[in-house]
């Protein structure tokens, strides 16, 4: 077992299926069941960036096994703000607890924070580069709705350029069978270049647009994000896109009946909430899977 979650990249496909086959059987445990399974255990969660659902789904998920949580999610309150180094707050952190997920704005904090640690590290996001427990937990979205992965036609859609989440999720995607993709964005916004060559195995399929309606009308599942206006180096330029694309029931008809719509949230107005009661919005169900999917993280890293 690997001692870290840094990035999608260093898992294999069998990896992958071992984390959802283990998701699949937590899910199934009850809840009287699971709450002593990580008691006396501490989890350090240190958010240098602004989150709701990751945050607070691996505290949930920590304290549903009978475990502890420390931590911070406001950086001006720690002793970053004095100027702290990184590696010297780690290094400290992991004096009180047994296991340390962390989100920071840097790409490579991460792994930065991995190589100084003697603990299990999860990384919970680290700037435009990797997410890879959101992708695990979009995995086990997608196979609890579809009863698979392979051979599914898949469009991600809106911010591709600075998403992490998007990143990672096409790099894992990319380790299954018969996967198509469709990337639907502004020009301004398109898929990396070194994402698409680092996912370029033997069947990987991929088609450009800008044309949503035509993924919607296409695909088996809408992966939308948000345009992320806190990473764009110039303001001007995000207001030219940030109303690129909106998700209504308008823009739905023609739709497979099977179409779910995913999104790793928040959202802004990329889906209007005119679709949450349909039976193509995924994205509520998703949050309730990330809970299960981090609890099988916790359990895998830290212990049962
Ligand atoms: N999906 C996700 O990472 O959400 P948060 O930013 O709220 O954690």
């Amino acid at each position: 077992m690997k001692k870290d979650l840094i990035s999608i990249d260093d898992l294999s496909i069998k990896n992958i299926n071992d984390y959802l086959n283990y998701a699949e059987k937590i899910e199934q445990i009850p809840l009287k069941d699971k709450a002593k399974m990580l008691a006396g255990k501490i989890l350090g969660v240190l958010f240098f960036e602004p989150s709701t659902r990751t945050r607070l789904s691996f505290e949930a998920a920590m304290l549903r096994l009978g475990g502890n949580v420390i931590g911070f999610s406001d950086v001006v309150s720690t002793s970053t703000a004095k100027g702290e180094s990184l590696a010297d707050t780690i290094k400290t952190v992991e004096q009180y607890c047994d296991a340390i997920v962390i989100r920071h704005p840097r790409e490579g904090a991460a792994r930065l924070s991995a190589e100084v640690s003697r603990l299990p590290v999860i990384n919970a996001g680290d700037g435009a580069n990797q997410h890879p427990t959101q992708t695990l937990l979009d995995l086990y979205t997608i196979s609890r709705f579809f009863g698979r992965i392979s051979g599914l036609k898949i469009a991600l859609a809106g911010d591709l350029k600075y998403s992490r989440t998007v990143h990672s999720l096409v790099h894992a995607l990319s380790k299954f069978d018969g996967i198509e993709f469709m990337f639907v964005s502004p020009d301004t916004l398109k898929m990396p270049e070194y994402v698409k060559t680092a996912s370029n195995t033997k069947s990987f399929k991929c088609v450009e647009t800008v044309d949503l309606k035509q993924a919607i009308i296409e695909c088996d599942i809408v992966y939308m994000t948000r345009i992320q206006r806190e990473r764009f180096p110039d303001p001007m330029e995000y207001e030219k896109v940030k109303d690129s694309y909106k998700i209504d029931h308008n823009i739905l008809k023609g739709a497979k009946s099977t179409l779910k719509i995913l999104h790793p949230l928040p959202r802004v107005n990329e889906i209007s909430p005119e679709i949450d009661s349909t039976p193509y919005a995924g994205y509520f169900p998703q949050v309730g899977y990330g809970l299960t999917m981090r609890q099988a993280l916790l359990l895998h890293h830290i212990g049962a």
